[in-house]
């Protein structure tokens, strides 16, 4: 990518686990963020189960995700596949950005997907699944490249580092497009 533009993404992953393959996607697509623009990552610990008894006084957690989503020129979510779709603890986090009604915090947000999954599908119907949810929240989504990576346990070391060469040039991919499709999304 030739046009160095400041782009600030926020990156999570749909897994509370300390092992999480997807959070290995996320910090591989942070290093792989072009000079100048910057990846950070939020971690979905700590959003308590969606009650919309508490719309009106979100939890602190839930306020604070909002405010960083709010910021951010774009938005990457690594989601693991937890039967055939996306896994509860994500969905739940993001029902709660997009509320109360009018206050949608991923509104307009430029989004790329990726996922990595121990099967050989590689979270492809979760990705699925979660598109369809974007439609709604009215995010621009990425179409291409795909990431979505099979055998997730045989490319990821014991330090959690994704040593698979393939997919760390794709997230590359991944994380040059979103930055040329945010800048493109701006007009600027
Ligand atoms: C899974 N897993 C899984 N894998 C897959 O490819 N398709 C699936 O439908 C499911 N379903 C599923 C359901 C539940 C409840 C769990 C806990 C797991 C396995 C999944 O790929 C594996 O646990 C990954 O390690 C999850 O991602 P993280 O937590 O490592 O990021």
């Amino acid at each position: 990518m030739g046009m160095d533009k400041k782009i600030s993404i926020l990156g999570f992953a749909g897994s509370l686990r300390k092992g999480s393959y997807n959070r290995s996607l996320l910090r591989a697509a942070a290093e792989l963020v072009p000079e100048g623009s910057l990846l950070e990552i939020f971690d979905l610990e700590g959003i308590p189960p969606f009650n919309q008894d508490l719309e009106a006084q979100q939890p602190e957690k839930v306020r604070e995700f909002k405010t960083k989503i709010k910021a951010a020129d774009a938005i990457l979510i690594a989601t693991p596949e937890y039967n055939y779709s996306v896994p509860g603890v994500l969905k739940n986090a993001i029902d709660w950005a997009s509320r109360p009604h009018g206050d949608n915090a991923f509104d307009g947000k430029p989004l790329a997907l990726m996922g990595g999954s121990i099967g050989m599908l590689g979270t492809a119907r979760a990705q699925y699944h979660l598109r369809q949810t974007c439609v709604f929240l009215n995010m621009h989504a990425l179409n291409q490249p795909e990431v979505m990576v099979p055998f997730i346990d045989k490319k990821v070391d014991e330090a959690g580092r994704l040593t698979d060469e393939k997919t760390r040039e794709k997230i590359g991919e991944l994380v040059a497009s979103l930055i040329a499709w945010t800048t493109r999304l701006k007009g600027t």
